[in-house]
């Protein structure tokens, strides 16, 4: 099996187990940046949709509703897990124009020009092949077709603007020792080609998108407490998958200097609240 194969295994199986836990974090983030992006796409009714990477269906309704009547959505996920729960939420609201599949969102199996927008929340990032899928992307989109996704935010020093900046001590520890258990330097290199504005201007002009437009908003992530925000930081796989092998003893300690230092972020009302940027990406090919 090759690398990215593995990787690709690897990050199923993650969300596999994750599937049940994904939407009960009790932390708000995965759903208002799905709701960012569905309004970027500014969809019409009649569209036809595919979202990359749905997972158990943040994008898939809201975008449902904005193609309504007469349009149509596509969710494709490697997970089966995840879009087992995606198709229970599907049927429990009766919504018969989104349709799901267990597919590699590298490689999507639809015609050319099958859509007018291709979509992905935290999604494409995460795809080891990513850079060289962008043109399949370009290739499915109809005339005026845009593809449409949210990308991740890193500051001068490389550090995620998800998380709160006050932890980046006991963060950059927390990295390093998932590097020594085998975290996969792709995972966590922001020199990558969506680690910033430009890279990612790059990338999307030389798979074919002549119009790309990168807009940045605040988004303010709440949770009652460290426990909350370590089960939020669990539901992410790259990070359960490697936490999972730290010993008890490293896991312990973490755990507890992440929730001392976040409830030192507490506000008046007793919540933990920090901001983050959220980064969403519209291109439109040439
Ligand atoms: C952070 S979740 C985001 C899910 C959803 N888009 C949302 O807004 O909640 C990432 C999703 O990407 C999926 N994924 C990761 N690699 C994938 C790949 N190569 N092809 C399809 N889906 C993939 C995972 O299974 C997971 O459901």
């Amino acid at each position: 099996m090759s690398t990215t194969d593995r990787m690709k295994a690897d990050m199923a199986t993650a969300y596999d187990r994750i599937a049940e836990e994904y939407d009960h974090s009790g932390v708000e983030y995965y759903e208002p940046l799905a709701r960012v992006l569905v309004a970027r796409a500014r969809l019409r009714a009649g569209d036809r949709v595919l979202d990359l990477g749905c997972g158990t269906g943040n994008v898939l309704f809201p975008a449902a509703r904005a193609v309504a009547p007469g349009g149509t959505v596509v969710g494709i996920d490697l997970s089966r897990n995840m879009i087992a729960r995606a198709e229970a939420a599907v049927s429990q609201q009766g919504l018969h124009d989104v349709t799901l599949a267990v597919m590699d969102g590298e490689a999507p199996e639809y015609p050319p020009a099958s859509f007018d927008a291709v979509l992905s929340n935290v999604s494409v990032t995460l795809f080891p092949g990513a850079p060289a899928a962008l043109r399949r992307y370009r290739d499915l989109l109809r005339p005026g077709g845009r593809l449409v996704f949210t990308a991740p935010v890193f500051d001068g020093d490389g550090f995620p603007s998800v998380l709160p900046s006050a932890l980046k001590d006991t963060l950059r520890r927390m990295i390093s020792l998932l590097h020594e258990v085998g975290f996969p330097k792709p995972y966590m290199d922001s020199g990558l080609w969506f680690g910033d504005a430009p890279s990612l201007r790059h990338a999307l002009r030389s798979a074919g998108f002549d119009e790309v437009d990168v807009v940045e908003e605040p988004l303010t992530m709440a949770m009652e407490s460290g426990e909350m925000w370590l089960r939020w930081l669990w539901v992410h796989a790259a990070m359960r998958l490697f936490w999972d092998r730290l010993d008890p003893r490293h896991q312990e300690e973490l755990a507890a200097a992440i929730a001392e230092e976040l409830d030192a972020l507490r506000d008046v009302d007793g919540v933990i609240r920090y901001d983050v940027t959220a980064r969403s990406v519209v291109a439109f090919p040439a």
